[in-house]
C-alpha cells in the first residue's frame, strides 16, 4: 500500500476478531512510529502494551470514565496501548524554562505525531486502530504503574478489523485550504 493510500483508507477501528496480536508485530509498528519527527527530536513518546485480559478490563470497566463505546472497544480487543509523554521536554529549554509562549503545547503535539503514525503503521500491517481521548488518567496511571515523570496522552486499542467503517464525512480541500499569493 502506497502513503496516499494508507492515509485515505485508514479508519478508527472499535471492533476486532479473536485472533491475539503478537509482541513482535507490535514492536514493528513502535519501530515505524520511532521515525515521528519530535520537538528537537527529544523522542518523549512512550507505549506501554497491555495484552493482560484482565488489566484490560479494569481499564475499560474502571478507567474510561463511564463512556461505554470505550468500554466495549477495549473489552473487545486484543490489546491495549498507554501512550505517554515524558513531561518537561517537549517544548523546554534545558534550564526547565518554556522554550516558546505556547508552554506545553509541544508535547501533546509530538504524541498527536506519534499516535498518528502508529495508527497508520498498524494499518499498513492489516491492523485496525482506534485512537480514544476519553479515559481517567489518573486511574490508568495506577493501573500501570506509570512512571512519575510521564503523562498519558491517549490510548489505542489494537487488533485484526473485523469491521470497515465507511469514512466519516470530510471537510472539502477548500474549507480546509487558505492559499496566500
Ligand atoms: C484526539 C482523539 C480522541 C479520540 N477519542 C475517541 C474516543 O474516546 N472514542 C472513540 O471511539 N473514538 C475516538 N476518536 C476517534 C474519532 O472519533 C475518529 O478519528 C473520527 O470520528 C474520524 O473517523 P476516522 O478515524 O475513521 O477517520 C478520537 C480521535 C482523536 C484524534
Amino acid at each position: 500500500m502506497d502513503a496516499m493510500e494508507c492515509i485515505s483508507s485508514r479508519r478508527s477501528i472499535r471492533k476486532f476478531t479473536n485472533q491475539p496480536i503478537t509482541k513482535e508485530i507490535v514492536k514493528k509498528i513502535v519501530q515505524a512510529s520511532s521515525y515521528a519527527p519530535s520537538w528537537k527530536n527529544t523522542q518523549t513518546v512512550r507505549y506501554c502494551l497491555i495484552l493482560d485480559t484482565a488489566k484490560k478490563r479494569e481499564i475499560a470497566q474502571n478507567c474510561v470514565m463511564d463512556f461505554k463505546l470505550n468500554q466495549n472497544t477495549i473489552e473487545n480487543a486484543p490489546a491495549l496501548v498507554v501512550l505517554s509523554s515524558v513531561t518537561m521536554r517537549s517544548g523546554y529549554e534545558k534550564d526547565g524554562s518554556f522554550s516558546t509562549d505556547k508552554g506545553m503545547h509541544w508535547q501533546s503535539f509530538d504524541a498527536g505525531i506519534s499516535a498518528q503514525t502508529f495508527c497508520l503503521a498498524a494499518h499498513d500491517l492489516g491492523l485496525g486502530t482506534v485512537i480514544m481521548g476519553i479515559f481517567d488518567e489518573k486511574k490508568i496511571s495506577e493501573v500501570i504503574s506509570l512512571p512519575h515523570d510521564q503523562q498519558i496522552s491517549a490510548l489505542i486499542a489494537i487488533g485484526w478489523p473485523v469491521e470497515s467503517p465507511n469514512i466519516p464525512k470530510r471537510k472539502t480541500v477548500d474549507e480546509l485550504l487558505q492559499i496566500i499569493e
